[in-house]
């Protein structure tokens, strides 16, 4: 089913609540003509009726206390030269209700003792009745008692017709079409106005939405019209910042997504073209034998270095996309450090390259097996770019609230554009050197992770004696 518009609903809301108060308006008002009328009627014909009836009882019954014929006759005269000017019909009753005289001629002796208001004025008192005649107006009849020494000798009998409703209605009926049709012809003409002052700000709404919805994110409504108008189109507007938020968001991830994944295939065709580069030299088959062990290296080293970047990215996917809490222990960092370096002195040593610890750190909260990865990495970067004869060290302490871990170095430091962007995935500052040395780069965004992932933080500087410092904080636990 089609939804009625505002101007639809507003002119049927509109006909009804005119019509309803018309119809009910005008039938009050003509109930109450219609009694004003019968009132004033009333008592015209009830102070009628009493004049004649005074006059009746003095001046035309004789002795006897019954109306003669001669009476009758009189009063019918009387009543004669009275027709003309008459407005409505008086009959004079005798006591059984037949009438003896009357202003309509012709219909003297008709029986009206059995009326209501006529045995009433034959019991001395009052008698009034309305009855609606065959025409549809109302007629009133009223009846007082022709009194003579406190007998009742008879009634005068008066009625007249006034207007009804119905007569009323018949009479205006043209005029009240008019009415009725300027009523309604006024009521379509506000119900236009109404509706589009009032829709107006909805349509420059929905136009604004449907906007919004073919992709022009940065439209926004403005606020305008009724109350209810004016918030909707602020929570539109707040609304389409989300969304516009949002969006902007997920295309910054699709970014970093597509670019994770060409740097991926980037890192793993360097190795794959290496392996298959030598082994084809190798099928080929006049290579020299001590040749030959090399090429057998290489692809060896090169299937090792493809084995780390695959570790390293399983780390930093276990890290980065882990739900639940790190498994939590108290940690010495200084025991950590010591496991560390031992476990990497083999590299060092062959580096030439001498590692001492000093210093002592609080006790901190956190997964020990991460935090000495963090270690390892960091020396053996250091220990890398310092060379052989060098020194690294690992130095341990406290700083308010944080236990703080450096690893200090004798290499080259770190360019200044290069200090951004270091813990970025991928990223080498001597991508040309590194190739042959180092890792894919993903080493210090390994370590970033962890550290974040212990509500910590790690920081890279050039120390002024030259060299670089690696350091990270993580918050104390309270003992
Ligand atoms: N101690 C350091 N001194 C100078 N440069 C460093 C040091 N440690 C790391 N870097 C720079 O940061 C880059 C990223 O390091 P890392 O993430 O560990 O990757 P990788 O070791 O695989 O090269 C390195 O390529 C190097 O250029
Ligand atoms: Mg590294």
């Amino acid at each position: 089913m089609r939804a009625t518009s505002i101007r639809t609903r507003l002119l049927a809301a509109f006909l009804i609540v005119a019509v309803v108060a018309a119809a009910g308006l005008s039938f009050y008002f003509l109930k109450e003509l219609e009694g004003f009328a019968l009132r004033k009627l009333e008592e015209r014909l009830h102070t009628q009726a009493r004049v004649l009836a005074a006059v009746a009882s003095t001046t035309y019954l004789d002795g006897t206390g019954r109306f003669s014929a001669t009476d009758a006759r009189q009063i019918q005269a009387a009543l004669d030269q009275a027709t003309p000017y008459a407005a409505s019909r008086m009959r004079v009753l005798d006591v059984e209700g037949a009438a003896i005289a009357d202003t309509t001629p012709g219909d003297v002796g008709d029986p009206y003792g059995d009326r209501i208001e006529v045995k009433r004025a034959l019991a001395g008192e009052y008698g009034a009745a309305t009855r609606i005649t065959e025409l549809g107006r109302v007629a009133l009849y009223v009846a007082v008692p022709i009194e003579q020494d406190g007998q009742v000798r008879g009634a005068v009998y008066a009625s007249s017709t006034t207007f009804s409703i119905v007569t009323l209605l018949a009479t205006y009926r043209t005029r009240l079409i008019i009415v009725i049709a300027l009523f309604i012809v006024v009521t379509l003409v506000l119900t236009e106005l109404l509706s589009r002052w009032l829709s107006r700000p909805l349509q420059s709404l929905s136009a604004t939405a449907t906007a919004f919805a073919a992709g022009d994110h940065a439209v926004r409504a403005t606020p305008s019209g009724s109350r209810e108008t004016r918030m909707l189109a602020s929570a539109f507007n707040a609304m389409g910042d989300e969304v516009d938020h949002v969006v902007t968001e997920l295309k910054q991830e699709e970014r970093r997504k597509s670019r994770f994944v060409s740097d991926v295939s980037h890192e793993l065709r360097t190795p794959l073209t290496a392996i298959r580069g030598t082994a084809e030299t190798l099928l080929e088959g006049d290579v020299p034998e001590q040749d030959e062990r090399r090429f057998l290296e290489t692809i060896i080293r090169e299937a090792d270095r493809l084995t780390r970047l695959a570790n390293d990215l399983l780390t930093l996917q276990r890290i980065e996309g882990a739900t639940g809490e790190l498994p939590l222990r108290r940690i010495k960092l200084r025991d950590t450090a010591e496991r560390a370096v031992g476990a990497l002195a083999p590299l060092t040593d062959a580096r030439g390259v001498q590692v001492s610890i000093v210093g002592d750190a609080p006790t901190v909260l956190g997964d020990v097996d991460r935090l000495q990865q963090v270690i390892a990495n960091l020396v053996d970067n250091a220990s890398r770019m310092t060379g052989a004869g060098g020194r690294v060290t690992v130095e341990l302490g406290r700083e308010g609230d944080f236990a703080v871990l450096s690893v200090l170095d004798e290499g080259p430091g770190i360019p200044e554009d290069a200090l951004p962007h270091l813990f970025e995935r991928f990223y080498r500052a001597q991508a040309s050197r590194d190739r042959s040395t180092g890792g894919a780069g993903l080493g210090l965004a390994i370590v970033s992770a962890i550290a974040r992932a212990h509500a910590g933080t790690i920081t890279a500087s050039n120390r002024p004696e030259g060299g670089s410092a690696f350091t990270m904080k993580l918050p104390v636990i309270a003992d």
